[in-house]
């Protein structure tokens, strides 16, 4: 098994959107910048789109994830592809043609990564493990930063882990939600390799220690 190094993505969900780029010089020691795309229909919060997304693109040169919580998002796809996205993210619940958007998303040039509710079942994407880059296993009901981490998705991790595994596939395999450094441990034992982190890394006075100790815990555990 080659497990690949921890990556450390914060949220800016959690970020003073006041002072976006000075927030983001704070992060430059992680490895992506997560951007939590909200539509107030499937989740009920609202938060930003690709304007902004491009906005961030400039203020930061870590690649931007973007993890869109829309219904119908193959509609925007192409527009966060030329906004600046390297990752863009579509939960399954929403995609009734899922093997056409994420052909849809590579065609923009993007990575493309399937995003999983708690409630939905790692056998949801099993039939396109093979054209994904990423799948993202969703550790909280999604909508709102500051959640508490639901243990019980440790299983799910550990059978997406086995499956990209067993087949050899290129999947980067990553968790969002409730993320500090106790629970980090304990998805990256159960097989993530890429971590979320909202308020364990915007929360904290010193950005760059804070993201240092997930960084650590994850390389510990796994
Ligand atoms: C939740 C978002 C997350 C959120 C994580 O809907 O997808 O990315 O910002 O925040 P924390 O790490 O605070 O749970
Ligand atoms: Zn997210």
């Amino acid at each position: 098994m080659s497990r690949r190094a921890p990556k450390i993505a914060p949220s800016i969900l959690s970020a003073d959107f006041a002072s976006l780029a000075s927030e983001l010089a704070t992060i430059d020691s992680a490895d992506w910048v997560h951007v939590d795309v909200m539509d107030g229909r499937f989740v009920p919060n609202l938060t930003i789109g690709p304007l902004v997304v491009e906005a961030v693109r400039r203020s930061t040169s870590l690649p931007l994830d973007v993890h869109l919580m829309i219904v119908e998002p193959e509609r925007y796809v192409q527009e966060f592809a030329r906004a600046g996205a390297a990752t863009i993210g579509v939960h399954v619940e929403t995609c009734p043609h899922l093997h056409r958007t994420i052909n849809q998303i590579r065609e923009a040039g993007a990575r493309a990564s399937v995003v999983l509710n708690p409630s939905t079942p790692a056998s949801s994407v099993e039939p396109v493990l093979g054209d994904v880059d990423q799948v993202l296993v969703m550790t909280v009901n999604p909508g709102f930063g500051g959640q508490k981490f639901i243990a019980s998705m440790l299983g799910k991790i550990e059978t997406l882990r086995r499956w990209i595994d067993e087949r050899g596939l290129d999947v980067a395999l990553e968790v969002d939600g409730g993320i500090g450094p106790e629970t980090i441990a304990l998805a990256a034992r159960a097989g993530a390799d890429v971590f979320v982190a909202g308020n364990a890394v915007f929360g904290a006075r010193d950005r760059g220690e804070a993201i240092a100790a997930l960084r650590k815990a994850a390389q510990q555990a796994a």
